[in-house]
């Protein structure tokens, strides 16, 4: 459709359907040129629609074949076409009546991936969120749950598997070489939710019980070969279901759950009734094809895609603007199952380190939006960090603000009050409020404010009375549309350390405080405690208890003491990652914040955590990990040049290198790697040693060029080969060693795609004018292709997000460059180009000249002809 002409959504004029659908029968017959799909629907008129009220249908690049209105075949004249409707006039005048539609697909042309589509010769399809219409025409909004049934059938050879959704029904063999499969789901369910697979797979198969005795067959459907590669995604999903059962009392509700793995798909994974869909990146791995990471993020996703059969399936969204109904609890609810399968502390690390690298800055730039947003033009742009991030920490603090008890008895409320229903965020907040007997009209604002809360902290020590007073003031700047914010409950989870380190019980009569949390709930609290001898070191914001900024003047000195002593772990990190943001942006902007002396101390402490071997290696890990260049530009917020951020950052990592001397390396060699990848013990080691490495290469400690060299060569996991080979290319600054590793590295994995988008992506990352050039040289590469989604994320996304000296090298070419591609890739695939596009929109914290290359680039893509809503309603965020 016609970009100019796209029509803005708006929560506000949500009305339910006129019609809804309660069955549909469809009969698929499979061809990549000509599929046929024959769908019978049993329509039901709402109570106060008068008959004469016409059914208008959801269609998108159909082609009708044929309509009938309870087995009579339309009349020309009793219905219309649209490219986005089909409106049928006249209809029988009884409540309920049958609705047939054929339509013809041709899935090897359908280059956007929703619909039904092919992927190395699989047929699949992706609904989420308005695929459905692509299939078929129908009612295809969330609010409209009907129970499917769906007989496939196909060429055997080809497609000797046919899955959809629900219980498998009769199957058998049909004349010319085809067969049928019939599948049933007795669950009602949104047309989203709708899938179906026809290929030539392998399997792995498993069963599980539930707790209360139901037989369920597992099974997961990867490549002809592959089936081993399964293996960990299957202990994960056997995990999941038991801790869904023990956690959150949810069961699983079929007799079987498959999972299938293709190679083209538009973002991770698909939670479709019984038939979820993967990412094959999330699905296949061993030790020697995945690195830890990839393990760890295949755990979450399996999850993920499982507990979404409760809390998104059971449980739906009214529309699509109660995304975060279904996304933000379902993140939160991976998110602590990792913490419980892995360290919590860890986890959350991991988790904050991306809220703020992904949706800090987008609650901080043009692309701001609410938690539940109030308007769009294409939902698919509000598949975001913040409606899944923040959404998540939203029931995060829900949990937090009510304790465990209250918020497993408001989980249990929300399963058994709204369970088949499509359901609004205030049917879930209600929930919380009557488990709970708490009122959360105020936290709701949580849910329609975008932008990230400040919180400034000022401390006040009475020595005379032993009384130490925090005051705490809350203020959310302005974001795009909204340009007042109201006051929202902030809980701040806290402790007060003595001078020894440790907690000291506070004592206050404050009404804000419960327990070790502050809620604050106005512009200014303040709480005062007393009975203390010395003056106490605040720790606050423990364990990230609110998605907010915390500007508190600490002293360096007070920050080294935490990150030394705080009993929270998850503080201790934010103490050293806190300090060395703070460090490298007063460098890069030549301030003078910190002495000589603040420095050496910071080297000293980080190197000291480093080497601490009674603190778990993941954790020290992370720690090494120091903010990257964009954090510092962003934290800079303005003016930025990005090669002095380059260079103050290549400064201190030789600073640190050079105290960890002959000590990293040592430790480096004494970090056995088990090559038993799911071995967490082991994979924290090997996070420990390969974030060791950089420091020891830049710095020329004597030895780490030989031990990289040999750790790529005698790699046992691809951990080891990728930790090396990263360590090599963006560190030794040896580039014959570097181009041998590479073409190593290619040599053996040319033709694996999942471990070759990790040999783009690592070279996405060189810097400078000549990571420009490798780019240049990379989008030419006969392997690079805008087809594959994965392969177009892995050299296009980290160039254009994370590596900033070669994006704006040669005057910003970087942005002309990748703008071409965004072009190119809007005509294939607008949801993957806007997608894309929207990981360049922190570009404005750079300098002019630059940032405003990359304001030219955007024009130009505006003016593209034609050209999708999706990436016009990015770019148009972009430029306002
Ligand atoms: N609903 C999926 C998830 O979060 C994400 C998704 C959205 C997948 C749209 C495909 C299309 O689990
Ligand atoms: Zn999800």
């Amino acid at each position: 459709m016609r970009t100019t002409t796209a029509p803005v959504i708006r929560l506000k004029n949500y009305t339910p359907p006129a019609y809804t659908i309660t069955h549909v029968d469809m009969d698929v017959s499979l061809a990549a040129e000509d599929t046929v799909v024959t769908t019978t629907m049993k329509v039901v008129r709402q109570a106060g629609t008068p008959t004469s009220a016409p059914l208008v249908l959801d269609g998108d690049e159909l082609s009708l074949d044929g309509l009938w209105i309870n087995g009579d075949k339309a009349d020309d004249a009793n219905y219309s076409t649209t490219p986005v409707e089909l409106k049928i006039h006249r209809l029988p005048e009884t409540a309920a009546f049958d609705v047939t539609i054929r339509t013809r697909l041709a899935p090897v042309k359908n280059t956007k991936l929703m619909g039904l589509y092919q992927s190395s010769g699989v047929f699949c399809t992706q609904c989420e969120a308005e695929g459905f219409r692509r299939i078929t025409y129908f009612l295809d909004r969330p609010d409209v749950l009907a129970v499917y049934k769906v007989r496939l059938e196909a060429d055997k050879a080809t497609c000797p598997i046919l899955l959809a959704n629900g219980n498998p029904g009769e199957a058998g063999e049909l004349p010319d070489g085809r067969h049928f499969a019939v599948w049933h789901d007795p669950h009602p369910k949104p047309s989203y939710l709708f899938a179906m697979v026809g290929g030539d797979l392998d399997v792995l198969s498993d069963t599980f019980t539930t707790a209360s005795g139901r037989h369920v067959d597992l099974n997961i459907y990867v490549e002809t070969g592959k089936a081993a590669q399964a293996a960990y995604a299957m202990d994960a999903l056997k995990r999941s279901m038991v801790w869904d059962e023990l956690e959150y009392g949810c069961e699983y509700d079929l007799e079987v759950f498959n999972i299938v793995a293709v190679s083209d798909f538009n973002m991770g994974a698909m939670e479709n009734k019984g038939l979820n869909v993967f990412n094959d990146k999330y699905v296949l791995a061993d030790a020697d094809l995945a690195t830890d990471a990839d393990f760890a993020n295949i755990e979450a996703i399996i999850a993920h895609e499982y507990f979404h059969n409760w809390t998104g399936n059971r449980i739906t969204c009214r529309d699509w603007f109660q995304l975060c109904l279904k996304e933000g609890l379902t993140v939160y609810r991976d998110q602590e199952f990792s913490a419980d399968q892995r360290s919590r502390a860890v986890q959350r690390i991991q988790q904050v380190r991306w809220l703020k690298s992904g949706q800090f800055p987008e609650d901080a730039g043009p692309l701001a939006h609410p938690v539940r947003p109030s308007a769009y033009k294409e939902i698919n742009n509000f598949y975001t960090a913040t409606v899944y991030q923040k959404g998540a920490e939203l029931v995060r603090m829900i949990a937090t603000l009510i304790g465990p008890e209250a918020y497993r008895a408001g989980t249990d409320l929300y399963f058994e009050r709204h369970d088949g229903e499509a359901a609004v965020v205030e049917d879930f907040l209600k929930c919380f409020e009557d488990a709970a007997g708490v009122d959360l009209s105020q936290f709701a604002r949580w849910y329609e404010q975008a932008g990230t809360p400040n919180v400034d902290v000022e401390e006040e020590w009475d020595a005379g009375s032993c009384k130490y007073t925090l005051v705490l003031r809350q203020h959310t700047p302005p974001t795009p549309g909204q340009q007042s914010k109201k006051l929202v409950p902030i809980p701040v989870r806290f402790g007060l350390m003595g001078s020894d380190g440790s907690d000291i019980e506070p004592r206050t009569r404050s009404s804000a405080v419960k327990d070790d949390v502050i809620v604050l709930t106005r512009r200014e609290t303040k709480v005062t405690f007393t009975g203390l001898k010395t003056k106490p070191t605040p720790s606050l914001l423990r364990g990230f208890s609110a998605p907010v900024k915390l500007n508190f003047a600490e002293t360096q000195a007070s920050r080294l003491f935490r990150a030394e002593h705080d009993s929270d772990l998850f503080n201790r990190w934010e103490a050293l990652d806190g300090y060395g943001l703070s460090l490298l942006s007063d460098d890069a902007t030549g301030g003078s914040s910190f002495t000589e002396k603040d420095r050496e101390a910071f080297v000293l402490a980080l190197c000291k955590t480093a080497l601490d071997d009674s603190i778990e290696p993941q954790f020290r890990a992370n720690a090494l990990s120091l903010p990257n260049e964009m954090a510092v530009a962003r934290n800079i917020g303005k003016n930025v040049d990005p090669a002095i951020v380059q260079q103050s950052r290549s400064a201190l990592l030789k600073s640190i290198g050079r105290q960890l001397g002959k000590r990293g390396l040592d430790l480096m060699t004494k970090l056995d790697t088990d090559p038993n990848a799911d071995d967490l013990a082991a994979s924290g080691e090997r996070a420990l040693k390969y974030s060791l490495l950089p420091f020891l290469l830049v710095s020329g400690v004597e030895g780490a060029h030989n031990l990289a060299q040999s750790q790529f060569v005698q790699a046992k996991t691809m951990t080891d080969r990728m930790g090396a080979l990263s360590a090599i290319v963006h560190f030794s600054g040896d580039e014959v060693m570097s181009e041998q590793c590479l073409e190593a590295f290619y040599d053996r994995y040319e033709d694996n795609d999942l471990v070759l988008n990790t040999w783009f992506t690592l070279q996405a990352m060189v810097p400078n004018a000549a990571g420009l050039e490798r780019f240049e040289r990379l989008l030419d590469h006969p392997k690079f292709s805008l087809n594959n989604p994965n392969r177009a994320r892995s050299l296009l996304g980290p160039f254009a997000a994370n590596n900033p000296t070669a994006f704006y090298a040669n005057g910003a070419k970087g942005a002309t460059l990748f703008a071409q591609q965004i072009m190119t890739l809007d005509d294939k695939n607008p949801q993957i180009a806007a997608r894309l596009l929207t990981v360049i929109s922190s570009y404005r914290v750079f300098k002019a000249p630059i940032s405003d290359a990359v304001t030219e680039a955007l024009r130009t893509i505006r003016a593209k002809e034609p050209l999708s809503i999706d990436v016009q309603e990015i770019v148009d965020s972009l430029l306002s």
